[in-house]
């Protein structure tokens, strides 16, 4: 057996930073014990009822739902709610644990996001109707609806965001998580203003300011794809014009 199947404790080290009053972010360690149901979000409500309650953290579905738990764990960026403790824990069982990087810290685990909401709000990131909506719904093929899958289960946890090094030097760039739903509105034949979201994303901050790191793909706790989405759009706003008529003909027939 490995030392993490039989290990009934864990060490969780933890990067604790309150900009109040400490001059820099120092690392401290707590050791309890666990079960191997034990998740990394259970393990931090621990510390924080039995041993530190000023640990601070963002949390709320517990199920990875919500996009709120998410943190860096061993250096990757990853939701705390839906993993296991013993699953990242090192030979000597322990695991640590530091808030997002690249973005400013209000307090320990909890990090402004202004920035990636900033980016999220400029790509408009509703759907925006054609003004003769149907009587009915709107008729869409299954292919319309399979194209859409890449973008409309992300919980805008934050993960992909700050895991790219473009945005960690550039707050300006759109960002993984901004793109992959404007992709989401630019493929849905439903929208109407596709032209002016492929026209946003082709601005200087936009889709050709990606490098294709690929940070934000490995740090997606549902697996989805932004880079793929950021190659999409490029393709679409090369054809910027010619996929708007089609588009309106599509619409006709919605
Ligand atoms: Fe950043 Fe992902 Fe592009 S990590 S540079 S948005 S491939
Ligand atoms: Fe909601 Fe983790 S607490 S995603």
């Amino acid at each position: 057996m490995s030392m993490n199947e039989t290990s009934k404790t864990a060490t969780i080290r933890i990067q604790r930073f309150n900009p109040d009053v400490d001059k820099k972010p120092v690392m401290k360690e707590y050791t309890l014990a666990i079960t191997p149901d034990t998740t990394l979000l259970d393990a931090l409500e621990q510390i924080k009822a039995t041993e530190d309650g000023s640990l601070t953290f963002r949390r709320s579905c517990r199920h990875a739902i919500c996009g709120s738990c998410a943190m860096n764990v061993n250096g990757r960026n990853t939701l705390v709610c839906n993993q296991r403790v013993n699953a990242h824990q090192d030979k000597k069982g322990m695991v640590t644990i530091r808030p997002l990087p690249y973005l400013p810290i209000i307090k320990d685990m909890v990090v402004d996001r202004t920035s990636f909401w900033e980016q999220y709000q400029r790509v408009k990131p509703w759907l925006v109707p054609p003004q003769d909506v149907p009587e009915k719904e709107f008729r869409m093929t299954p292919e319309e609806v399979e194209a859409l899958h890449n973008a409309e289960t992300c919980i805008m946890c934050g993960a992909c965001y700050s895991a790219c090094t473009v945005t960690a030097v550039n707050k300006n760039y759109i960002g993984p998580h901004a793109l992959l739903k404007a992709s989401l509105r630019v493929l849905d034949p439903r929208d109407s203003i596709a032209g002016e979201r492929l026209l946003e994303i082709s601005g200087a901050d936009g889709a050709y300011r990606c490098h294709t790191i690929f940070n934000c793909i490995d740090a997606c706790p549902k697996k989805l794809n932004p880079t793929q989405a950021i190659e999409t759009l490029r393709k679409l706003a090369q054809k910027r014009e010619a996929f708007v008529e089609a588009r309106k003909e599509r619409q006709k027939t919605l």
